[in-house]
């Protein structure tokens, strides 16, 4: 990518900002969307099937970038709306099972599960994470006939590997279970085609590498998966309404195609200006291009980090190295901390070094943008590199850390 995309980010040059895992910076482009919606409404002159307009576009240009049809993504709040959805609106027999490995999900996909298990009497099979992954292996050995779904992360919030979908995806499908992912690190940073990674469903929140606002967000769900579900919400837009307001009798009460049944009230209008704009600026640079871009930074990020002793998660850089790069210890702390004194101490000297990055659950993490320039990953190495001579880090005599 260049000086000109940069450029559209202001933000890029006010810090290093590694932080897209948790929200991107926010584009020009993004932010005089969200001003021209606000207009309108200071001015009462929006209009609100222009509003609607707005969503639908969205809303096909998602679907364009993962590879699936307008009728098949519903439009939601946040990642776990969409894990939700899709999770309450399945039909559910006491006794079937969900697989997952909580180790490396988000929270917000794992308390569902949890709380589905209470209600319907599902299991919840827990499957154990290796070096850091989610394994295809052990994931699909914990499935048998009465496995109702898999979920997984397309890419852990932590450490960030890219997750072997299509592999799980197929152990899935041959005991005639479903696949769900959690897609809020891999959509906008890596591409994505629903069919070739033979997912029934996807859930992605417009923040991260969507370069979009925090409360909008996506849930694809395949069409056949989708037509024999009936939507745990059901609201006007959810609704077939041929026209007319009003479908009060239970002959009329229709569910939409697809997934388009997801839907339900109003929607978050400044959250579809928003993605709308962001989604404009994805689609002309092409994510392929902004993925080769940012995992070049990253495999370059590791492996400097790595020369200078630092325990970067992995190792050398391998296929599995997407856009984010953590150091530390997999699981060494709770979902915002780390235990060992010398990653908090590494980071507070890159956080005063101006440096905007993470904690999570025991690593550093460092999140690549498409913004993002080799200046910024020097900017990092320097700062890194400074610490570990004044802490003299790895170094016998001082083992314990700062
Ligand atoms: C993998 C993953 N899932 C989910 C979320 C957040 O879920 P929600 O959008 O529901 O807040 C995050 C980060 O915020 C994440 O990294």
């Amino acid at each position: 990518m260049n000086a000109e995309v940069r450029a559209l980010f202001p933000g890029a040059d006010e810090q290093p900002y590694f932080d897209i895992s948790a929200n991107s910076l926010m584009a020009a482009p993004v932010r005089e969307a969200i001003e021209r919606h606000l207009g309108g409404r200071t001015s009462g002159r929006g209009d609100k099937t222009e509003m609607v307009a707005t969503v639908d576009r969205a809303r096909s240009s998602f679907a364009s970038l993962i590879g699936a049809a307008p009728d098949e993504v519903a439009i939601t709040k946040n990642v776990s709306d969409g894990l939700n959805l899709f999770g309450a609106s399945l039909a559910w027999r006491a006794g079937d099972n969900v697989v997952l490995c909580p180790a490396l999900e988000h929270p917000n996909n794992i308390y569902l599960w949890y709380s589905l298990a209470r209600t319907h009497g599902i299991e919840v099979r827990s499957v154990a994470p290796e070096d850091g992954h989610i394994p295809v292996g052990a994931t699909a050995a914990a499935m048998d006939e009465r496995t109702r779904l898999v979920t997984l992360p397309t890419i852990t919030f932590a450490p960030g590997f890219v997750t072997d979908v299509a592999a799980i995806s197929a152990a899935a499908r041959k005991v005639g279970a479903l696949t769900l992912v959690d897609a809020a690190q891999s959509i906008g940073a890596q591409h994505t085609d629903v069919d070739g990674l033979g997912v029934d469903a996807l859930a992605v929140a417009a923040q991260k590498a969507l370069l979009s606002v925090y409360g909008f967000g996506f849930l694809y769900v395949r069409r056949e998966v989708a037509e024999t579900m009936t939507p745990v919400h059901v609201a006007r837009f959810g609704i077939e309404l041929d026209a007319h307001e009003t479908a009060y009798s239970d002959d009329e009460l229709r569910f939409r195609a697809g997934a388009l049944r997801f839907d339900v009230g109003n929607y978050n209008y400044l959250g579809a200006a928003a993605t709308d704009a962001a989604l404009d600026l994805l689609s002309a640079w092409g994510v392929e291009r902004v993925e080769k871009h940012v995992r070049g930074l990253a495999a370059d990020l590791a492996s400097r980090l790595l020369d200078l002793g630092l325990p970067v998660v992995g190792g050398r850089p391998g296929p599995d190295l997407a856009h984010i790069v953590s150091v530390g210890e997999s699981g060494g702390g709770r979902h915002y901390t780390a235990d060992d004194p010398a990653m908090n101490s590494l980071y507070e000297h890159l956080t005063a070094a101006g440096i905007r990055l993470a904690i999570r659950t025991g690593m550093l993490r460092f999140s690549i943008g498409v913004y993002n320039d080799q200046n910024d990953i020097d900017h990092v190495v320097e700062a890194a590199q400074a610490w570990c001579a004044r802490t003299r880090y790895g170094q016998a005599d001082t083992e314990e850390a700062p």
